[in-house]
């Protein structure tokens, strides 16, 4: 009858939604996601930015306002992100070599301990991956550090929580292309040389039509020997939404290796995606005809 507790009767998937701690004194939103959701991601309170606004000074209210009320009642609770070339905050931004490297191993290792035993899974590094057909790696002052930091990211944030499963989380995955295929090969390559990467985030920001080859993505990573989680999925609004929506469910369901999804945001008017109209839930907290294809998927497909 709920999205969270249908997915757990479905080999104990979760469902979840991204919240924000700003939004928590609003009842109609926290009475959804208590209804509705047995998982959460901060959207914005676990993030570098947030979490060390200045050089190893850690600030972590908002992100354990979202733990703790995840923890009451007894949801997963997904990390994100420890290292993203986004939302780094200024002191970090213009920082560079090996400087930036001790800077942002000391940071996945204070995060993740701080949380240790608590997260369900981290996203370890996010979006680090070109858009385009080079299926290289994007620029940033991360990956100038050396082509190395991906792994030394997850062998510190294994150190430091041993426990949480670790995952690379990206978008533009969304079936078998140049971008996911280069993620692809660096987890293998992870696998092949014992770097501790557990999962793999496919965001799935969607537009209005669902790759026919989402689902075989998704299972050739979990080939791999990781988790595969649907970590940030909203969809673009006309008449074909609920039914990406509802694709993306089963998909999930098909693989085995599926813990879970994750939708960005609860209402319409939560989303980052402005005017679109891309979540499960109308603005005033109705249930939008997405919700009921994904509830009847959980339920039968
Ligand atoms: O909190 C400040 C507020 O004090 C200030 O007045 C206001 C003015 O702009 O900004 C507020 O911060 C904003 C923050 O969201 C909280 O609302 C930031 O400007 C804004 O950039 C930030 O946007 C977030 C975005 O990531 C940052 O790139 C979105 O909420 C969040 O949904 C979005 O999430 C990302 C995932 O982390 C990674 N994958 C893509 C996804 C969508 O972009």
């Amino acid at each position: 009858s709920t999205l969270g507790a249908s997915a757990a009767e479905r080999g104990g998937r979760y469902f979840g939604a991204a919240i924000a701690a700003g939004r928590m004194g609003d009842s109609t939103y926290m009475n959804i996601l208590n209804r509705e959701f047995n998982q959460v991601t901060a959207e914005n309170e676990m993030k570098w930015d947030a979490t060390e606004p200045s050089r190893n000074s850690f600030s972590f209210g908002n992100g354990d306002r979202i733990a703790n009320h995840a923890i009451s009642r007894g949801m997963k609770i997904r990390g994100h992100a420890l290292l993203w070339h986004q939302q780094m905050p200024t002191w970090a931004r213009g920082m560079e070599g090996s400087d930036l490297r001790s800077a942002m191993i000391n940071h996945v290792t204070r995060v993740a301990t701080y949380y240790r035993g608590k997260i369900h899974s981290w996203d370890v590094v996010n979006e680090a991956f070109a858009d385009g057909g080079s299926g290289g790696r994007r620029d940033s002052n991360l990956q100038r550090t050396g082509n190395d930091w991906i792994e030394a990211a997850f062998r510190a944030a294994d150190a430091a929580d041993p426990n949480a499963k670790l995952c690379y989380n990206d978008y533009n995955t969304d079936g078998i292309n140049a971008k996911s295929t280069g993620i692809y090969n660096m987890v293998r390559d992870f696998k092949s040389r014992g770097v501790p990467i557990d999962c793999v985030g496919f965001q799935s920001h969607l537009g209005t039509s669902l790759s026919s080859d989402y689902q075989a993505n998704l299972q050739r990573f979990a080939d791999l020997g990781v988790d595969v989680e649907i970590t940030e999925l909203d969809v673009a609004q006309g008449s074909n939404q609920a039914n990406i929506f509802a694709g993306v469910t089963r998909a999930c369901l098909n693989v085995a290796r599926c813990n879970g999804i994750t939708v960005w945001g609860i209402r319409d008017s939560d989303s980052w995606r402005t005017g679109e109209n891309p979540l499960l839930f109308d603005s005033s907290g109705n249930k939008k005809a997405a919700y009921n294809s994904v509830l009847s998927a959980l339920n039968n497909g």
